[in-house]
């Protein structure tokens, strides 16, 4: 299949009360990992790549050849968005050029007004060019990239003006945190998340820094709304671990333990368990069937 936009598979997300992973790539075997996965469980699912991947992955058309290719490679059946994660609005243009299927343009940190007109510009583009996109409003908290947020709720209202604007997902601040949750966090804010669901109707929601939110947590969000999940340390940290406990054990010393393809093979394999327990915890496991017989391919790619 195709790369398709991410609005069907949300909606139906919305609708049918589970949500989609976005899943951060870095390589080609992170890529693999997630594709085999949310083939094996029936899920579909989002890749999201930050701009500095971006880079790391040696550019967006790169990407964009090697995710295509994997698609078809690997007889990837399932729905699969290539989406930019917390992008610029250079980075988004930059993304929509070179072939990506979803953007996400974060305007979170700039004057509010700025951030309504830029997100309006891209509205249109991606309307035209079948792309989904996400727009942020109020910063989400921790370090990406270099890029460091003050954690803070959205306001409700200001979430109102920007999805009236037609966004087809909405990321919004409700206390949660990229990368590792502090031992004294005080957990997501439902009181903000329900206020603003209030405001925004059937926008489906998103929620940024999936890794260590606790499973009530992340059940409650999707019952208030939340139709994406957005999971990055998480998977990084289950390749770190297993690739130490590799090495440690000496086995890149024992006969070919040192070919690229088994050193990193314990990484793979452990991406691969944490999709697959990120996809049950969601409710995406088996969503598939369903959304193809009342879902046509909305590709442009
Ligand atoms: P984590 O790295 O905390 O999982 O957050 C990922 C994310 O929100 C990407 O936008």
């Amino acid at each position: 299949m195709a790369l398709v936009s991410a609005k069907d598979m949300l909606n139906k997300a919305r609708d049918g009360k589970y949500a989609v992973g976005q899943f951060n790539i870095n390589n080609l075997e992170w890529t693999k990992a997630i594709l085999l996965t949310a083939q094996e469980l029936q899920s579909p699912v989002i890749l999201g790549v930050s701009e500095g991947a971006g880079k790391y992955m040696c550019g967006y058309k790169t990407i964009v050849g090697m995710v295509k290719g994997m698609l078809e490679e690997l007889n990837i059946t399932v729905p699969v968005a290539l989406h930019l994660d917390h992008g610029s609005y250079d980075g988004a243009k930059a993304c929509i050029n070179a072939g990506f299927s979803s953007i996400m343009f974060d305007g979170s940190h700039l004057p509010f007004d700025e951030n309504l007109e830029k997100t309006t510009k891209l509205v249109n583009t991606c309307e035209v060019l079948g792309i989904s996109l996400e727009a942020e409003v109020g910063a989400i908290g921790g370090e990406e990239d270099g890029v460091v947020g003050k954690g803070e709720c959205a306001d409700p209202d200001e979430c109102k003006q920007i999805a009236d604007l037609g966004v087809t997902m909405l990321a919004a601040g409700i206390g949660n945190i990229h990368g590792k949750y502090p031992e004294n966090w005080e957990g997501l804010s439902f009181e903000t998340l329900a206020a603003i669901k209030e405001k925004t109707g059937d926008m489906p929601l998103v929620l940024h820094g999936g890794t260590g939110i606790p499973a009530d947590q992340i059940k409650k969000a999707i019952s208030l709304g939340v139709a994406k999940i957005n999971v990055n340390t998480e998977c990084q940290l289950a390749f770190q671990e297993a690739t130490r406990a590799y090495i440690e054990a000496g086995k890149d010393q024992q006969g070919k333990g040192f070919d690229p393809r088994k050193l990193l093979a314990p990484g793979f394999e452990n991406i691969k368990a944490t999709v697959k327990e990120k996809m049950e915890l969601f409710g995406s496991v088996g969503t598939v069937s369903y959304t193809h017989l009342t879902h046509p391919t909305t590709s442009r790619v």
